[in-house]
């Protein structure tokens, strides 16, 4: 059966709807010793920064009756470090490679986004709107719709006509009203969820289980979240969706479609077993037939009530 999803038709061509979520894959190049990376819709990579950042104090990341809370604070080297050391290592001719971008001013956005679109091997960016807008007293871009949309027309007119794709947190009054809000400033795709915050703690020691106290909760807890999210959005925008929260199978990918979404990233559930996205990739058009769903564009978004 045919898998291939269109995101933006003839610029961002997915071979099937199963991508790595951003920061729960490294760079890629993390996991070719699990399977065949271009087997996969497409590589959504860890956090990228204009400048190093050593990241959250250690512990970073810890269980949870459901998942994890994890903060890494978007450790990584760099843009100049990925550009030069780590995209030529990736098989961007055979599946899109689509960088993770975070910043706390808008002008940095827009600046990773100009050095990132120049490079041939970027097909895609996916801005992240969690980050802390240093300008409003820390509050996340994905907050406020203004906010969001700034940072994304920010990254849209530095990108060179390369697919912008804004990721968005539940953690806003009214995720919808930032979709419409992002779409309006010229997002091509949008991606939904990404953490929600959270704290776990240890009575023994009398303390926070992270480092950094806080983190961020991921994995099938956030599920019914994300279907939610990605439902709503469905109903009110007209660009894809990539929908990220949860997803551990294959029948999961089938769930977000049936929602809405065009795509799917997998995220935590690549911590507990590395290959799990590679299975996922590769059982889908079995999944498929076996429930009798022979057009993933047909069955998009075809739930009845
Ligand atoms: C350890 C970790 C690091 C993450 N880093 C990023 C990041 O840098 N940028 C981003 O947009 N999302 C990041 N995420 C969020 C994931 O991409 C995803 O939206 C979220 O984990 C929900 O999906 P899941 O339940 O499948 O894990 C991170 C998640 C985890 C667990």
């Amino acid at each position: 059966m045919d898998m291939r999803v269109s995101l933006v038709p003839g610029v961002l061509e997915l071979k099937n709807p199963v991508l790595s979520a951003a920061g729960t894959f490294g760079s890629g190049l993390e996991y070719r010793p699990y399977g065949d990376l271009a087997s996969l819709g497409g590589i959504i990579t860890n956090g990228i920064t204009l400048h190093p950042r050593a990241g959250s104090p250690m512990p970073r990341i810890t269980a949870t009756p459901s998942g994890l809370l994890s903060s890494v604070g978007v450790q990584n080297d760099g843009v100049e470090h990925f550009v030069d050391r780590v995209l030529p290592l990736l098989p961007w001719g055979e599946v899109p490679i689509i960088p993770n971008i975070s910043a706390s001013h808008v002008d940095d956005f827009g600046e990773l986004a100009a050095r990132l679109a120049a490079e041939e091997g970027v097909a895609a960016l996916e801005v992240n709107l969690s980050c802390r807008n240093a300008n409003r007293s820390g509050q996340r871009f994905c907050q406020n719709p203004v906010t969001a949309a700034r940072a994304v027309s920010a990254v849209k007119r530095a990108a060179g006509g390369k697919p912008v794709i804004a990721k968005l947190s539940p953690q806003t009054m009214d995720i919808v009203e930032v979709a419409r809000a992002v779409e309006a400033s010229g997002a091509d795709a949008i991606s939904c969820i990404g953490k929600v915050e959270g704290l776990m703690v240890d009575v023994k020691e009398r303390r926070a289980k992270l480092g950094n106290i806080t983190g961020g909760m991921s994995g099938p807890a956030m599920k019914p979240l994300a279907l939610h999210c990605v439902w709503q959005i469905a109903q009110v925008v007209n660009i894809p969706i990539i929908g990220v929260g949860g997803v551990c199978s294959a029948l999961d990918v089938l769930e977000f479609i049936l929602v809405g979404a065009h795509a799917v990233g997998v995220g935590s559930a690549s911590f507990s077993d590395p290959e799990t996205i590679f299975r996922i990739a590769r059982e889908l058009p079995a999944l498929c037939a076996e429930y009798g769903i022979d057009d993933l564009n047909a069955f998009r978004g075809s739930m009845g009530r």
